[in-house]
């Protein structure tokens, strides 16, 4: 970004942040997510920092938390109380590491503390010869509010310390509340008919500011300390805490010693999981040079300690930028659009793309390239685009239209369906060499499809290496993977001896894969790896040999319309394309390349299950299992007699939820559908 961009694009951001800042906190309502807005308020802070003539002084990074307010006495701190800058990623860490290393002259290698970060109020409590005598609010960090009969109602806080400390000590912390009296508070509100509370720390805070301590007493607050200020000095940030502890206030138990970055990240990644079993919010956690002496060395910088920095978990919302929007074709010549972005850390994970659906949505959303998108990633696993942050679009875009042809194939759009399609049959029928590249995109997709892990499940045969071989013209069906060699594998790009042997190997076991994986993998249009299992199924019954692939495949080649549509659970739609699949010269001759490959498919070991906790009984999975994969799951309650259903109905008889369940365990609880945590799951296996 340029000069000129920068000063247009943080304008843009200032106005933005302070707009979000009135409606929050002045007009009492959320518009955007609190994660979203950090995401701005980072990338106005990583933009200043490029360009620091730029920062203006009103800028919302020049800002510590609000202004003291009207009725309570004002108190000029002695010292002032600082922020933290904070960072989202370990590069980031790395950044700071070596900025340190760089201020002292050398590497410092004297340890750091790690300690979650709460989600709460600062406050500063004084103590003089250990008696408490005031509490103290940040306020703008030089000049606070005095809290302090409130704060007497926070049993946490002692009014007397519990060792003799002569003299005047500072001790500052978090005021906080715990998550169940959170919602307990809000459900109260919300049975009285009174708004209810965005997050714990706007509680938190609202109650610091009663001018009633009555109504505080009731707020069940709560008090961790983190740092001591004047009077003390301490050798390490460890002892800080200790001495807290000694003079008989709490501090949150799980901070460690780490003595480096990769330490550091070993507890990041740790809390990053855990910290939702913990009984109050963190948003992350701090990380201090232990060094007491080297961190008053480094100095404040702005608001804030150069020897400290508050990493940032991920939230499950954030911003970026729309890079561009590409157009993919699908196994079945469906269009899917997919935004890319500059990568972001979102839930835990590095995102850059995402799927847009189709036209309809984009449109919905006006969604154009160039674009500064919230991007969510709810619970489960696909990021989606939430919204466009409209007053940060740049001038000169344009509405996104879907182009007429891709690589020269015609685009159409059916009546009723949502999806657009590029016109195989055109493509087909035409030969052109244009239409070559989208039919070996469908290829690709195909295969792709084959190998992945709920059809074929064909390790070292993803995205990249599917495109080399079919840009390579080494393949032009999966039949025709079986007859690949080490030797051709070798002229491929990003294959060396032993990749290609493995990539062979794995091909060659792939024949013992179990029928339903392979009916599934076969891509047949609206045959799910559910329906899949079915037709494996049934193709068994009466068969007291091995089914060999070969006897399926002659079953299948004789079945009527009217016989496919008998099958359990096949409708109307999946028959005609059961039918029609296998009534396909094209799709046959590839299927009999299968045959010769010696695709051997056996049925899965199927003693029809008669005894075991699901006989009979149909079963919906949701939200995340910690200790099995939806397949492994499935794959259980298939053994012990179990079906799977994809929704909830009155015909489901468990609902099996595992974390962050969603609108499934909602419409079961509904339906009174038995509902299963995964401990009673594993018990009843
Ligand atoms: S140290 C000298 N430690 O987070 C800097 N802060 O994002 C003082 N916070 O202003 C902060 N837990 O209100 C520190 N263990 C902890 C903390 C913590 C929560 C808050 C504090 C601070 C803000 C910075």
């Amino acid at each position: 970004m340029n000069h000129e961009q920068a000063t247009e694009r943080l304008s843009k951001l200032r106005t933005e942040i302070n707009l979000q800042r009135y409606n929050v906190h002045v007009l009492n309502k959320e518009d955007m997510s609190e994660a979203a807005l950090d995401s701005l308020k980072h990338e106005l802070t990583q933009l200043e920092q490029e360009f620091p003539d730029l920062i203006t002084p009103d800028s919302p990074s020049q800002r510590v938390a609000g202004k003291a307010m009207e009725g309570f006495k004002k108190v000029t701190h002695q010292s002032r109380m600082l922020s933290l800058n904070d960072v989202f990623s370990y590069p980031e860490l790395n950044v700071w590491e070596e900025r340190t290393a760089k201020l002292l002259g050398q590497p410092y290698t004297g340890g750091y503390y790690a300690e979650l970060k709460l989600d709460g109020f600062a406050l500063s409590l004084i103590y003089i010869d250990g008696l408490f005598s005031q509490a103290v609010t940040r306020g703008d960090g030089f000049v606070g509010e005095d809290v302090t009969v409130n704060a007497r109602t926070i049993e946490a806080i002692p009014l007397r310390l519990s060792q003799a400390v002569p003299g005047r000590v500072e001790i500052r912390g978090e005021v906080y509340i715990a998550k169940k009296d959170f919602a307990y508070i809000n459900a109260e509100q919300e049975k009285k008919g009174l708004p209810t509370y965005a997050n714990p720390r706007n509680l938190a805070a609202g109650s610091m500011r009663q001018l009633d301590p009555q109504l505080v007493a009731n707020r069940r607050l709560s008090f961790f300390g983190y740092a001591v200020i004047g009077g003390k000095t301490f050798a390490t940030h460890a002892d800080e805490h200790t001495f807290i502890q000694e003079v008989g206030l709490p501090v949150e138990p799980h901070s460690q010693l780490c003595s480096t970055l990769p330490q550091i990240e070993q507890f990041l990644a740790t809390w990053e999981e855990k910290r939702k079993d913990l009984a109050y919010q963190t948003d992350g956690a701090v990380i201090n040079i232990l060094d007491e002496g080297v961190f008053k060395e480094l100095g404040v910088i702005g608001k804030a300690p150069r020897g400290a920095v508050a990493f940032k978990f991920s939230a499950e919302q954030t911003t970026t930028i729309v890079k561009d929007i590409v157009l993919r074709v699908g196994r079945t010549g469906a269009i899917t659009p997919t935004a890319e972005f500059e990568p972001v850390r979102i839930a835990g994970t590095t995102v850059a793309r995402a799927t847009l659906h189709n036209a309809d949505e984009i449109a919905r959303k006006d969604i154009r390239i160039g674009d500064t998108v919230i991007i969510q990633k709810a619970g489960d696993i696909i990021p989606e685009v939430l919204e466009v942050v409209l007053s940060l679009r740049p001038s000169g875009t344009v509405p996104y239209l879907y182009p007429e042809t891709i690589h020269g194939v015609p685009v159409i759009r059916r009546a009723g369906e949502a999806a657009h399609y590029v016109d195989v049959k055109a493509v087909e029928a035409a030969g052109s060499d244009e239409g070559d590249v989208v039919l070996s995109e469908i290829l690709k997709r195909k295969i792709e499809h084959y190998a992945s892990r709920g059809a074929m499940d064909i390790t070292g045969l993803g995205e990249k290496v599917v495109a080399r071989l079919v840009d390579a013209d080494l393949v032009s069906s999966f039949a025709e993977l079986y007859i690949l060699t080490k030797e051709q594998l070798l002229t491929v790009e990003g294959f060396a001896e032993l990749s290609a042997e493995n990539l062979v190997t794995a091909i060659k076991e792939s024949v013992d894969k179990p029928l339903a994986k392979l009916l599934f993998g076969l891509g047949i249009r609206h045959v799910g790896s559910e329906t899949a299992i079915t037709l494996a199924r049934y193709l068994g019954v009466g068969i007291d040999h091995q089914l060999t692939f070969s006897d399926a495949l002659n079953r299948l080649r004789t079945l009527t319309l009217d016989a496919f549509e008998k099958l359990p659970d096949v409708g109307p739609v999946v028959a005609t394309s059961l039918f029609s699949y296998f009534q396909n010269p094209h799709e046959q001759a590839v299927l009999d390349q299968l045959v010769a490959a010696g695709m051997h498919a056996p049925l899965e070991p199927l003693q029809k299950v008669t005894v075991g906790p699901f006989v009979g009984k149909t079963v919906v999975l949701t939200g995340t299992l910690a200790a099995y994969s939806r397949e492994e799951a499935s794959d259980l309650i298939r053994k012990a007699g179990g079906k799977i259903s994809t929704s909830v109905s009155a015909e489901t008889d468990y609902l099996l939820a595992g974390e962050k369940a969603g609108s499934k365990l909602t419409k079961a609880e509904e339906l009174e559908v038995a509902i299963l945590t995964e401990e009673e799951f594993a018990g009843l296996l």
